[in-house]
Parts: structure tokens; C-alpha cells; sequence
């Protein structure tokens, strides 16, 4: 069974999300792991931003996502929430986990009253759009040229 929760409800599993993005974008961003998962720890909340989401499959930690009050594009500073760190182990990807963990994210920032959401990519845009996100612009990160997306939810 898949089932989405919130690393403040799993927060042993804390060190295994920090490993995850820190392969995939924490080293190049300049971090330590170290840094990566005191992040993550601070996304340990329930009910307020920032929060980190966990898929298991079966009890087992397949991916995460986070819901972030901003995500360091400082020209874009008056837009929140973002979604950010979007992430599916390997082995589990095509199974809709990255899609039941967007749909959670999205869910919670509705019920925090938030109306819109926001992510910047800058190597997945066509998955997002097939998911109902709008292009809204693009600007330079650290990973590159990124690009700026909006939700309606
Ligand atoms: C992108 C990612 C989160 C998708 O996870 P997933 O659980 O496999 O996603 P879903 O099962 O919901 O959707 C899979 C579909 O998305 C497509 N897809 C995956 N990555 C894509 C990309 N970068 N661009 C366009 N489409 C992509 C797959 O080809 C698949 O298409 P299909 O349904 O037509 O077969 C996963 O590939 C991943 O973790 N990648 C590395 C990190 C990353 O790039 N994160 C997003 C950065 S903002």
C-alpha cells in the first residue's frame, strides 16, 4: 500500500530524505550532508511550513516532497508556498508516487489557505505541465536556468 506522511509523524526517517536530495542537488548546491538534514529536520512540522511529505510503499520510504515557505529565487520572494525537492528512488519511479506526493503537498497548503503554489525545475517542466502546472517564467539558480511554475489549487 502506498500511503503518503509527514516526516513530523516519521521523523527517524529524516536521515534517509537528507541523502536522497543531498545526492541529487545538496552537493552541487554546496552543502554538507550534515546541513541536508538539519533542512530536513526543520521540515518536521504538521500543521505550518515548512513540511516534509514521505511515500512509503509497504512501510518503506520511496520519495519525499516538501511544501517550503520560499525556495532561494530571491526575485520571486512575494510567492509562497513552494514545492520543493521532489524526489523518487529509482527503483519505484513510473508508479505514481511522484504524483500522490504532489497531490498531498497541494491538498495541505489548501488547508492552510493557500490558493496557489509555486516550484521552479530546471530539468522537469514536461512532467509538471502534464500535471496542470503553468509556465510563469525562468530565471538562473545554482543548479542552472530554472524554470517558474504555478498551481491553482
Ligand atoms: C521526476 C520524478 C520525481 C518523477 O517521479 P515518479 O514517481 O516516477 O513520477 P510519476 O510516476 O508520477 O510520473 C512518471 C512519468 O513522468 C515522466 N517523467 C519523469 N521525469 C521526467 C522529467 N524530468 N521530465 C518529463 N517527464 C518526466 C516519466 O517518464 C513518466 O511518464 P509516463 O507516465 O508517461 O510513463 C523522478 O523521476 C525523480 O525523482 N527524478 C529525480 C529528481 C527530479 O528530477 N525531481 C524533479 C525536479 S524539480
Amino acid at each position: 500500500m502506498l500511503e503518503v506522511k509527514k516526516l513530523g509523524d516519521v521523523p527517524h526517517l529524516a536521515p534517509i530524505v537528507a541523502s536522497w536530495t543531498f545526492d541529487e542537488w545538496g552537493q552541487t548546491l554546496g552543502r554538507t550532508y550534515s546541513e541536508q538534514l538539519s533542512m530536513f529536520e526543520e521540515r518536521s512540522n504538521i500543521g505550518k511550513l515548512p513540511i516534509c511529505f514521505l511515500a512509503l510503499l509497504d512501510g518503506c520510504p520511496v520519495g519525499t516532497v516538501s511544501l517550503v515557505k520560499d525556495d532561494n529565487l530571491e526575485e520571486f520572494g512575494v510567492y509562497t508556498p513552494w514545492i520543493s525537492a521532489l524526489y523518487v528512488a529509482p527503483k519505484y519511479r513510473g508508479n505514481g508516487v511522484a504524483a500522490k506526493l504532489l497531490k498531498e503537498a497541494g491538498d495541505t497548503a489548501k488547508s492552510l489557505g493557500f490558493n496557489k503554489i509555486y516550484l521552479h525545475t530546471p530539468n522537469a517542466k514536461e512532467y509538471y505541465l502534464k500535471y496542470g502546472w503553468v509556465e510563469k517564467d525562468c530565471t538562473t539558480c545554482k543548479l542552472g536556468r530554472t524554470i517558474v511554475m504555478y498551481q491553482k489549487i
